[in-house]
């Protein structure tokens, strides 16, 4: 679907509830469907990637009913209206998981498969695992590598999948990732679960806590000191909780009210775990008014409502760690770079080239298309700032670019103009919709 965004003509306004996280709804299902009892689950957003997790275990779980109702692979009905579910998922612990009669299919998502790695590894059957052409195109072995030396048999395509495994009696590990991962760190802490002895995970850059928070939330011998992430063999009970709105979804939200000035939009009910809102601080640092409040938590998530006010940006330098602390957001802090003044400076963005595209050549490819100016230096992303002409560009494949440039279009001299805007069905099918009640225009071409 080519969609056209147009120059914003008035501030931005309003209060908007934003689907549930995935990264956590990726987690929390597999911890439902890995529990000793009944676990009843708010909010699990209809986004595609958490339904290749849902329908991945429900392949594992023959014997029961399916987690959630498919047809032809794709919840279609479900992505179209943006809905969210809630869910009752009935389990017996690891042992309620069995061989799934063929190929578990993670589609685009990389937590999905990675994670259900982590989950296979200490289970007694094999299992392929395999995606679509942007997830075969993935780095495995980081996860692979220390599954194996757990005692899991893993096998890569070359390092990327399909990834055959066989699962078995696994020993605790001490693992230093050479890459900051939060889907590694997962996967091993998932194994680490079903180990015996101590699994414990050394961040040198701390990434995202999703999984050592919902443990922890449900009794787990697990323990975070100076980067340091330890966990020993545990089975928990079922658990409930409502999924926080997805942060890494509201951040093109509140993008688009941080570049036209004079707006104001509201995220409620979303998450505000400090490990994902870098972004928020990176929104400050340009000029943009954030004001975070926690109003709850959930299953150890914070929980509460983020407001972002626009005004004139200037660039800002991140160094390496700041980076890894907003990933996901790179690609929407590069539109809003574009739209500020001066130059903005991402440090250490390796990861972001082996993401759901190269993110590192979409970004610096869609702005210079669209008139700006970026440009890859080594492990860093340089984005010249003062705004963008506007024009035609491509999704490329990956949500967060369709949705960073559907934001760029707000603030530049002309409509941009994005081929292949289905794509935010991966992560936020009411994305469209949402931009639109803050008062945003644009719409099919
Ligand atoms: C995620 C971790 C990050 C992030 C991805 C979700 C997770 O990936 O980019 O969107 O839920 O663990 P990496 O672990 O590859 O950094």
């Amino acid at each position: 679907m080519r969609f056209s965004v147009r120059p914003a003509r008035r501030p931005l306004r309003g209060t908007v509830i934003v689907p549930g996280d995935k990264s956590i709804a990726h987690r929390w299902l597999i911890l439902a469907a890995t529990a000793e009892g009944e676990s009843r689950l708010a909010g699990v957003p209809a986004s595609l990637d958490v339904w290749s997790t849902a329908t991945c275990l429900s392949a594992l779980r023959p014997h029961r009913e399916p987690l959630v109702e498919v047809e032809a692979g794709l919840p279609r009905a479900e992505v179209e209206r943006g809905i969210t579910l809630d869910l009752t998922v009935n389990a017996s612990g690891f042992g309620d998981l069995r061989q799934a009669g063929a190929v578990l299919d993670c589609g685009n998502s990389a937590t999905c498969l990675r994670l259900l790695l982590g989950v296979l590894a200490g289970r007694p059957f094999g299992a392929t695992l395999d995606g679509d052409g942007s997830l075969r195109a993935r780095p495995m072995e980081r996860v692979a590598h220390p599954l194996r030396a757990m005692g899991a048999s893993v096998e890569t395509a070359n390092g990327t999948p399909p990834v055959r495994m066989r699962g078995g009696r696994l020993s605790g590990i001490e693992h230093a990732p050479t890459v900051p991962s939060a889907q590694v760190k997962g996967a091993v802490l998932l194994a680490g679960m079903q180990a015996d002895g101590t699994t414990t995970v050394r961040e040198r850059i701390p990434t995202r806590d999703h999984t050592e928070r919902a443990l922890g939330a449900l009794g787990a011998p697990v323990s975070a000191v100076d980067g340091a992430i330890s966990l020993s063999a545990f089975a928990h009970g079922g658990f409930a909780g409502r999924v926080p709105g997805d942060v890494s979804s509201a951040a093109f939200l509140l993008a688009a009210a941080a570049v036209v000035p004079g707006s104001s939009v509201t995220i409620v009910g979303v998450g505000v775990n400090p490990s994902r809102t870098g972004f928020l601080e990176a929104l400050a640092r340009m000029g943009a008014a954030v004001e975070i409040e926690t109003a709850g938590v959930e299953v150890g998530e914070p929980v509460g409502s983020v407001t972002v006010g626009g005004a004139p940006l200037r660039g800002l330098s991140m160094v390496p760690a700041e980076t890894a602390r907003c990933i996901d957001e790179v690609p929407v802090l590069a539109a809003v770079a574009a739209a500020a003044a001066g130059e903005t400076r991402f440090a250490g963005v390796a990861e972001l080239r082996v993401k759901e595209s190269d993110r590192v050549a979409a970004i610096v490819g869609t702005i210079r298309a669209l008139g700006g100016d970026a440009e890859a230096e080594d492990d860093d992303l340089v984005v010249g700032g003062g705004g963008l002409a506007g024009g035609a560009v491509d999704a490329l494949g990956d949500h967060r670019i369709a949705m960073a440039f559907a934001v760029a279009g707000l603030a530049a001299r002309a409509p941009v103009e994005i081929g292949g805007m289905e794509w935010v069905d991966v992560s936020f099918p009411g994305f469209v919709p949402a931009l639109r009640s803050l008062g945003a225009e644009g719409g099919p071409v």
